[in-house]
């Protein structure tokens, strides 16, 4: 081969390697330290968050788990509070990779369900370097490692992409946590508004979101259709509104269609009859109606159709008839309809 072919091989596979930003490409995955370069990404990608001190800890906290340190050859000898984490030699005498192949609903499953979990060929990987004695120090090919192990080792990211991957993800989530405490913070004057006219009616859904719950039942029948314009302040953020056995007619009714947010909606007990319904059947998130008690008729439920998201709807003594039932099923197959006890 003359030296004019073989520099544009060579210079390609470099720039190649510069374009994927994969410096796990740089070095051919037998060459890779086996204890830095193979090992640590993957136990600092998927168990350092809960087995490390805060320097290696991805959220920067230490986290030693059943005292256990994972970040070190020498404290995964020593292990935790049950037994060693890894026996050299012993595979099967492993805790750590007894845990990790544990069925995922286990308790003891490592890493524990609902976090990002070892993949196949990680799990090979650990095997190996277990039963071949935890080598460091040289690369995968001086340690023996067969072939498959080897091109497992190729998947594995570089330690440096690891960190990037868990420096990413952790300011992504404490960006949403900041986000969310600034939305909270940018309602609380209208909750408070909100509040003097009507007290304890407001209120956030939980802790992990901004969305509102707005309840008039205390209030009952001196809620009146003049008070839906004190809510018009927090109405993008209402999901759950409560207008049970209150005063509302279908003018007050109106004001709901400017509430997009809104999922669940109790208006049994009410005035509203099918007119008021207009209002309601813009309401794309709405998951849940009740309107138990009302004047509603067959045209008012044949309004509804097109609530793709509804669920539950509740049509106990009002003018609806099972037949209209029937029809509005045939369309609205996912959404369960309670005409009451006698029906059904
Ligand atoms: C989200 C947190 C979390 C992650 C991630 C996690 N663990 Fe754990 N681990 C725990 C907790 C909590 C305990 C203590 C309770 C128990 O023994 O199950 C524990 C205990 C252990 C133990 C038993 C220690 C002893 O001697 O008692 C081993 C072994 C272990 N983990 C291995 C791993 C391995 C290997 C990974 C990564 C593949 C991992 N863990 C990832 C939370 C975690």
């Amino acid at each position: 081969m003359s030296h004019s072919t073989r520099i544009p091989v060579v210079l390609a596979t470099v720039v190649g390697c510069v374009l994927l930003g994969n410096t796990a490409l740089a070095k051919p995955a037998a060459e890779r330290e086996t204890y830095k370069e193979v090992i640590i990404p993957i136990l600092r990608g998927k168990c350092y968050q809960c087995h490390s001190d805060a320097a290696e800890n991805p959220s920067g906290k230490k986290k030693i788990k059943g005292k256990l340190e994972l970040t070190s050859i020498a404290s995964i000898k020593k292990g935790g509070d049950e037994d060693v984490a890894a026996v050299p030699g012993n595979v099967d005498e492993s805790l750590m990779i007894e845990r990790i192949k544990l069925a995922h609903d286990d308790d003891d499953h490592m890493p524990p369900d609902g976090k990002p979990q070892i993949a196949p060929h990680e799990l090979k990987i650990l095997e190996w370097w277990i039963s071949a004695s935890l080598p460091e120090g040289k690369s995968l090919k001086d340690s023996g490692a067969p072939a498959e192990v080897i091109a497992a080792a190729g998947k594995v990211p570089s330690d440096e992409e690891v960190k990037k991957t868990l420096a990413k993800a952790a300011s992504q989530t404490g960006a949403d946590t900041a986000k969310l405490a600034e939305a909270r913070k940018a309602l609380e004057d209208v909750m408070t508004k909100v509040s003097e006219s009507f007290p304890n009616a407001i209120g956030f859904v939980s802790q992990q979101d901004s969305d509102l719950t707005f309840t008039a039942v205390s209030m009952r029948k001196d809620f009146k259709d003049e008070h839906i314009a004190k809510l018009v302040p927090v109405n993008g953020g209402l999901v759950d509104v409560n207008l049970g056995s209150t005063s509302i007619t279908d003018a007050g009714v109106a004001g709901l269609s400017k509430m997009p947010k809104l999922k669940k909606l109790w208006l049994n007990g009410t005035q509203v009859t099918d007119n008021g319904l207009d209002a309601i059947k813009g309401l794309g998130e709405l998951e849940y109606l009740n309107l138990y008690g009302t004047q509603v008729t067959d045209a008012g439920l044949k309004k509804l159709v097109g609530l793709k998201n509804l669920k539950k709807l509740y049509l106990w003594q009002t003018k609806v008839t099972p037949g209209a039932v029937e029809e509005f099923k045939k369309s609205m197959k996912d959404c369960d309809v309670n005409l009451g006890i006698s029906v059904q």
